[in-house]
């Protein structure tokens, strides 16, 4: 699939709200400690389910090493945001419209010029989002496992934060871990968990509590919210290898119902206070030089 430019209205039976309501749109930064714990496959998911919910969301694939929303559609990125850095597109022209009315903004290596921007570049990516604004009410950022300079950033930027783990140990220690790094050194508190190929409710909830009593421990100003689970379904690997969303091939799926429960939490969430902006806010500080990327 090529790029298609984005219509005004682009979700299902949802009109865009009127030009200077000063809706805000919410930006998500979905991150783990552990690779292969199920992120990039729970955002596209999630953008499904919030588009099943009347949300419009696009999805900011930024995991520069196994970028692969487009592969798990089974479409080819032929443009990314390189191609925007390099001030050859606007953002509208790099972005996939991918089938079910979801946005796709391709990643590309080239986050630390990104995060450098200043003067002209920067007015260039207010103005182009500035456009989209009124036709987004989500921006999922799909990000790499982790604590490198791409993840930083990224929840640095994203008013929202989204941690995926699993019930492996190596994923709740490795997610802590991201946590810890996260709030110790660059102040961030505020975090929803998604415990993801559990096996129930009840160990989605252990899960939870393993990470939660460690955080509560060690890190007593983080707080962590529970945004619902994910079981381990065979539809899931099943749908990658068909690459065809799970949430659309198999919508009657356990996985699919619990996703959407997590849309619906998602959806229902008052963003924290500080986020106020949220895609104002994550432009402001794409831009802000203070950033620590290293
Ligand atoms: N709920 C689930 N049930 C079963 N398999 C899953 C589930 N979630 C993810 N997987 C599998 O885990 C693997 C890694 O998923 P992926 O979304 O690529 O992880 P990440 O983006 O965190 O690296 C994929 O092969 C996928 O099929
Ligand atoms: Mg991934």
């Amino acid at each position: 699939m090529t790029k298609t430019p984005l219509k005004a209205s682009s979700g299902p039976g949802k009109t865009a709200a009127p030009p200077g309501s000063g809706k805000s749109v919410r930006v998500v930064a979905v991150s783990s400690g552990k690779g292969g714990v199920g992120k990039s496959n729970l955002t596209l998911g999630l953008a499904y389910a919030l588009t099943s919910l009347k949300r419009r969301v696009l999805i900011w694939d930024a995991d520069l090493g196994l970028a692969n929303t487009d592969v798990l559609l089974g479409i080819r990125a032929e443009r990314t945001i390189h191609d925007w850095l390099k001030g050859e597109r606007s953002l509208k022209e790099i972005v996939i419209k991918a089938p079910g009315g979801i946005s796709i903004l391709p990643a590309a290596s080239g986050i630390l010029e990104l995060s450098d921007i200043t003067g002209d570049d920067k007015s260039r990516l207010l103005a182009d989002f500035e456009e989209w604004k009124e036709e987004l009410d989500f921006m999922l950022v799909d990000t790499a496992a982790g604590i490198g300079p791409n993840v930083v950033f990224f929840n640095q930027v994203a008013p929202e934060r989204l941690v995926v783990v699993t019930g492996e140990p190596t994923s709740i220690t490795d997610a802590y871990a991201l946590i810890k790094a996260l709030s110790a050194r660059h102040g961030l508190k505020n975090f929803y968990v998604l415990p993801n190929m559990v096996k129930d409710l009840r160990d989605a909830k252990n899960v939870f509590k393993l990470l939660s009593d460690v955080a509560g421990n060690y890190l007593p100003d983080v707080s962590l919210d529970y945004l619902g689970f994910v079981p381990r379904d065979d539809c899931v690997p099943e749908s990658v290898r068909r690459q065809t969303p799970f949430f659309t091939a198999r919508p009657d799926s356990e996985a699919s119902r619990r996703l959407l429960d997590c849309a619906r939490t998602l959806a229902a969430k008052e963003p924290p206070p500080s986020s106020g902006g949220g895609l104002s806010l994550f432009l402001n500080r794409l831009g802000e030089s203070s950033l620590t990327v290293n």
